[in-house]
């Protein structure tokens, strides 16, 4: 039985995270999508608004669910017994991944699994997406219309929101 840990910030989910979550649970007999709840890492959408969001777009996948976290990943992936799985946009996130694996092999004999991302998803990131909806962009090609809706009201409230790559 393989089972396996998508961990991520979500804010918000992007075709690119649901097309390594369609590609994961075809791997995968069981997959958790988990969301991180954590106060220090600033979010645009709360837990529950990055949760639904996912919900929404996740209702035709059986063996997929959807649960916040708080702490650390391998904990989590320790508990359920499961593997890790992120996708690798480019070199860009090599660094990062590649010492969270590590990170997390060590802490807790946890393999991390990686998905390259699809091309055409390469160069998108929630951030990017939140920045072109604040700014009256269109988003329609990278997220589903259900997060549209939620993308909707920053362009309203134009609030402050900085670019990362995630
Ligand atoms: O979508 P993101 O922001 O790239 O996801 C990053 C995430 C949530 C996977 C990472 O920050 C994480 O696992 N946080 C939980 C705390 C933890 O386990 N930190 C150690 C990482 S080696």
């Amino acid at each position: 039985m393989m089972k396996a840990i998508y961990p991520g910030s979500f804010d918000p989910v992007t075709n690119g995270h649901l097309d390594i979550i369609q590609r994961a649970a075809i791997l995968c007999d069981e997959l958790i999508v988990a969301v991180l709840d954590n106060e220090e890492k600033k979010t645009v959408f709360s837990v529950n608004e990055r949760m639904e969001m996912l919900e929404n777009s996740l209702k035709e996948l059986p063996n997929v669910k959807v649960l916040a976290f708080d702490g650390l990943a391998v904990e989590l992936a320790r508990r359920e017994n499961a593997h890790l799985i992120r996708g690798m946009r480019d070199i860009g996130d090599f660094r990062f991944e590649w010492e969270a694996a590590q990170l997390n092999k060590t802490l807790g004999k946890i393999e991390t699994l990686f998905l390259m991302t699809n091309p055409q998803y390469a160069f998108i990131s929630s951030s990017r997406i939140r920045e072109i909806a604040r700014l009256g962009g269109n988003v329609s090609d990278w997220v589903p219309e259900s997060v549209q809706k939620y993308l909707l009201r920053l362009s309203r409230n134009n609030t402050q929101d900085s670019f990362s790559r995630k």
